[in-house]
């Protein structure tokens, strides 16, 4: 979220930026008209465009509005209060990573239709989407714990952003499956359609295209055109590049210590009369 708002700062900084370049030149348009009788009106214009330049490398921020040094001093802030968050709760040694081709194609399980062993490895990956975090950790991360979910020992429930993607992305996926994925999930126990509609979808999009475009990925595909009676859409999307990936299996390892499982742990009442104590709760986020 802070990064979303971060790039829309950025996005008026340029825009005023240009704005401001336009009204000099015409500035300086109407100012070469009225030096008619000076034989060297493009000399005048180019000492005053040097100066002009020269102003603002000597007082930057002097020609820029008001509604851009206040965009630059939010964007300072957020990204001041984003350092003052480090530490990560996550150690160190559980952020490794590793080198790998760009892109390599679907392998076992993931090249599965939906089917119990597909559903398996999906539930591996997601088995710590809900996670404990101490009242000390949460303070030492600089979080807010007004409100805040807690499971019965005190500790509070929370989501680690990747697992959130996760979540979603299996979420669009059993959509884009209904037809195996909804007969199953209205037998399953503790099934809550409310994860299912539109609403959340959307949801679920917004988040997965601002973390690909937080995290943008620079790395360079080509296009190759194919001839493949197996894959008729063509063409295919090719790159020798490599990548720098998180070893899933350190982050994993971390996560799932302090896994809440579904069915096995209670939440305190909240503030609210509707968010009384649920029992067996299948999914918090
Ligand atoms: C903490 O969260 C509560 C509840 O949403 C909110 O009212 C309060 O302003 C937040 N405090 C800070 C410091 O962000």
């Amino acid at each position: 979220m802070a990064k979303h708002s971060y790039e829309e700062v950025e996005g008026q900084l340029l825009d005023s930026d240009e704005v401001e370049l336009d009204s000099q030149f015409s500035h300086q348009k109407r100012r070469s008209s009225w030096q008619r009788t000076c034989d060297n009106a493009y000399r005048l214009f180019s000492f005053c465009l040097m100066a002009y330049i020269a102003s603002m490398v000597t007082f930057p921020g002097a020609f820029k509005r008001s509604c851009s040094c206040q965009a630059e001093e939010t964007a300072a802030a957020m990204l001041a209060e984003e350092d003052e968050r480090r530490p990560s709760l996550v150690p160190e040694e559980h952020v490794q990573y590793v080198v790998r081709p760009e892109w390599v194609s679907l392998r076992h399980p993931w090249n599965l239709p939906p089917s119990k062993e597909l559903d398996r490895a999906w539930d591996k990956l997601l088995y710590a989407l809900n996670v404990r975090v101490s009242p000390d950790e949460l303070d030492m991360i600089n979080e807010n714990s007004t409100n805040r979910v807690r499971v019965e020992d005190g500790d509070y429930a929370a989501v680690i952003g990747v697992y959130h993607h996760m979540h979603c992305l299996n979420n669009l996926r059993r959509i884009v499956h209904w037809d195996y994925y909804g007969p199953l999930l209205a037998k399953a126990k503790g099934f809550n359609p409310e994860g299912y509609t539109k609403e959340h979808s959307g949801h679920c999009i917004d988040s997965i295209r601002q973390a690909l475009m937080c995290h943008a990925n620079t790395d360079i595909y080509t296009i190759e055109w194919v001839d493949d009676d197996a894959f008729p859409v063509a063409p295919d999307l090719r790159s020798k590049a490599v990548a720098k990936c998180v070893d899933w299996n350190h982050l994993d390892s971390w996560a799932r210590q302090r896994a809440l499982l579904p069915g096995r742990f209670h939440t305190l009442p909240g503030p609210f009369p509707s968010s009384a104590v649920k029992k067996n709760q299948d999914e918090l986020s």
